[in-house]
């Protein structure tokens, strides 16, 4: 018995098909890397992104054709709009949400799918809530020995009005901090050398839970002391905060814990303020940029990402030039800027989408043009300087070199090194810097 999981999304749904996986292999089935081979096929997709849901459409109408020459069953999950819900129960075997999980060796049953699974499966015996979170307590089959994502909390309160996640994943719901620590501690202990804690609103983690859950602060420094008692290195990481919840407390602990990675993704989505209201982001500019000199001042040494949409509804020249001083200001090392695009269930659907392709990919190109500039600037200054990197694969472009990353995530091309150091912390001398990249050499 095959099975194999596509996943079409972002790190929340690779982290969501890890787990996926590990409920398949506990029915007894062997994870396969091709459709072709498997008798169980699914996919793990995103809503919120029109081409993996026009992907998932080519792919099911395959797999059904497939059907008529062999037995297959087919399910889908992940982070599905209600309507594509619809959609896919006519051509899906199964469509279900993450938080049932606990359910899918019953509901494949129920598909005809025999397996070894028995009533005493494990995942009967947790517990149930309301709010169903025992998914989380399903040990994932992490796809990296070295680098790992952590699930902390699922779904999202904030509303942001282009955006189809609260729609998709439903309303926030914050992991218990336990079940986090012994994750982080079980990765740790296997000699992990990155962990991302992962979350749609990762800051407001506990906000759910108020009074009986720590804060997000409070876990970062939980992680922080677990990482000192271990005495083994490694770097956490956390995505995405919304700027709203990006207390002071939460840098400070950064800034005292070896292990917390110098590194911050700080979606900004718009540099104006008016825009920002449209947004429904619900902090100021100014909020935004005493954030950043909090980070500038605590952590002298952090690379700064992002998250830009361009021509958003009615984005006036003027607004879009408040983001490209925004970017100026600030100097990101990394900026994922986006053309704004109506999706379905998010509420500025219903407004007109009235900047023309040609101006948002104009305007795109100015913002990439900023992040090229600032981002080359402070590549330039590392340059002689030698960087700790985890070594993440032979690089693809050249057998003879590695690539890997800074704590601060920056991407270093490592010449002249070989293969067995895939997974390790190197020293590495930068000897030249590109607009957003490094390379450097064996110190
Ligand atoms: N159009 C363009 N970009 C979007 N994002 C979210 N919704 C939209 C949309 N409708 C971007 C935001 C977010 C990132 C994950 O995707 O910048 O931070
Ligand atoms: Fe939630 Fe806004 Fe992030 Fe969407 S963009 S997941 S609504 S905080």
């Amino acid at each position: 018995m095959k099975c194999c999981v596509v996943t079409l999304g972002c790190q929340m749904n690779q982290s969501d098909s890890e787990r996926i996986r590990s409920v398949i292999e506990g029915m007894g089935f062997e994870m396969v890397d091709t459709e072709e081979e498997a008798s169980l096929i699914g996919v793990v997709a995103c809503s919120v992104r029109q081409k993996a849901i026009d992907k998932v459409y080519s792919k099911i109408r395959k797999w059904n054709q497939w059907k008529n020459e062999k037995p297959l069953v087919t399910f889908v999950s992940g982070c599905i709009l209600p309507a594509d819900e619809e959609k896919f129960l006519k051509q899906f075997d199964l469509v279900f949400r993450m938080n049932e999980l606990p359910d899918l060796p019953d509901m494949l049953h129920q598909c005809g799918v025999a397996s070894e699974f028995s009533a005493k499966h494990p995942f009967n015996d947790l517990h149930r809530e309301d709010e169903r979170t025992d998914f989380w307590q399903i040990d994932p089959t992490y796809s990296s020995d070295f680098d790992a994502f952590v699930p902390i909390q699922n779904g999202c309160d904030k509303f942001c009005s282009y955006c189809a996640v609260p729609y998709t994943r439903g309303r926030e719901v914050s992991r218990a901090s336990e079940d986090i620590l012994a994750e982080v501690r079980r990765l740790v202990e296997r000699g992990v050398k990155a962990i991302t804690l992962l979350g749609q609103n990762v800051n407001s983690y506990g906000l759910d839970k108020k009074g009986q859950e720590i804060s997000f602060a409070q876990l970062l420094r939980k992680v922080g002391e677990l990482g000192q008692a271990s005495g083994k290195e490694f770097w956490v990481y956390f995505t995405s905060p919304h700027p709203r919840d990006m207390t002071r407390d939460v840098i400070e602990a950064i800034a005292d814990y070896d292990c917390l990675a110098k590194q911050i993704h700080l979606p900004l989505q718009s540099g104006d303020e008016k825009l920002l209201r449209r947004m429904n982001r619900n902090h100021s500019i100014e909020d935004y940029l005493k954030i950043v000199d909090d980070i500038r001042e605590l952590l002298p040494t952090a690379t700064l990402f992002t998250d830009i949409i361009v021509g958003f509804s009615g984005e006036t020249d003027e607004q879009f030039e408040n983001s490209a001083k925004v970017m100026e200001r600030v100097g990101y090392n990394m900026a994922y800027v986006a053309k704004y695009s109506p999706r379905v269930g998010a509420r500025s659907a219903r407004w007109e989408d009235d900047i023309s392709p040609q101006l948002k990919s104009e305007r795109l190109a100015r913002l990439s043009e900023i992040l090229k500039r600032t981002s080359k600037a402070h590549n330039d200054a590392m340059v002689g300087k030698t960087y700790r990197v985890l070594i993440e694969r032979v690089d693809p472009r050249m057998a003879s070199a590695l690539s890997g990353r800074t704590e601060g995530k920056l991407p270093v091309r490592v010449v002249d090194a070989p293969a067995e150091l895939v997974g390790t912390f190197q020293e590495v001398g930068i000897t030249s810097a590109s607009e957003l990249s490094l390379t450097g050499r064996l110190a």
